[in-house]
């Protein structure tokens, strides 16, 4: 048996973040004169912050200089770093703790992949900074999903063969670096969505062990 290493994405699988992000795009959208639609932002799931705002100037039609590009891409992390300051450990969703004290319990390396600039600051807000053994995030990486760069080099930091690798992601993007990664995906959260995902799941309450101890022993 080979040792199996476990990556998971943040924003909608580990903490519901989108909500934060879409409040601060909304803010910034309505401040420019247009609307910013639930819908649009599912959009922006695993999309990194440079091209989230390239897409929301789309959808308003704005046309910007460098110089307000680069203005506004700081005003929305500061409005979202407003409510993630005060993020505790209620905001962690259901059954993730669980997950990852299985996996621990069992020595199994755990990774973060993520296309996130805050996501260490989230992990250390709810209280799981501590069982990862490494980050690899938004700061780390120059391809944004779904190249398999992130993913790639989380295995690497782990010390695991990418195909050994599980990868928990809930944004399609994400499902495709995976795939491209060659690792194993696991879709979290909506299967019709998430069609190009190995195995689906709701959230990680439907995920039991009998499905994890499956998979460490493949
Ligand atoms: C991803 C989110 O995890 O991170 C995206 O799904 C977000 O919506 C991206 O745009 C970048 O996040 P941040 O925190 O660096 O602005
Ligand atoms: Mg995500």
């Amino acid at each position: 048996m080979n040792t199996k290493g476990f990556i998971f994405d943040l924003d909608g699988v580990i903490v519901d973040t989108a909500k934060y992000h879409y409040l601060a795009w909304k803010k910034l959208a309505n401040h420019l004169g247009f609307e910013f639609t639930e819908t649009h932002n599912e959009l922006f799931k695993g999309v990194s912050r440079k091209r989230c705002l390239e897409i929301l100037l789309d959808i308003g039609s704005v046309n910007a200089t460098k110089e307000q590009f680069d203005t506004w891409m700081v005003e929305k992390n500061i409005d979202y770093l407003k409510y993630i300051e005060k993020m505790d450990a209620s905001e962690i969703l259901p059954d993730v703790p669980k997950i990852l004290e299985f996996l621990k319990k069992n020595k199994l390396p755990i990774a973060l992949g993520s296309a996130s600039k805050n996501a260490q600051p989230i992990l250390e807000k709810v209280g799981l900074l501590h069982y990862f053994d490494a980050i690899v995030d938004g700061n780390n990486v120059t391809k944004a999903k779904p190249d398999p760069e992130v993913f790639l080099l989380a295995a690497k930091q782990l010390g695991v063969k990418p195909e050994n690798c599980i990868v928990f992601e809930d944004a399609v993007a994400g499902i495709e670096a995976a795939n491209n990664a060659n690792m194993t995906s696991v879709g979290i959260g909506d299967a019709q969505i998430l069609n190009e995902a190995k195995f689906n799941f709701k959230n990680f309450t439907k995920i039991d062990i009998n499905f994890l101890t499956r998979l460490i022993h493949a």
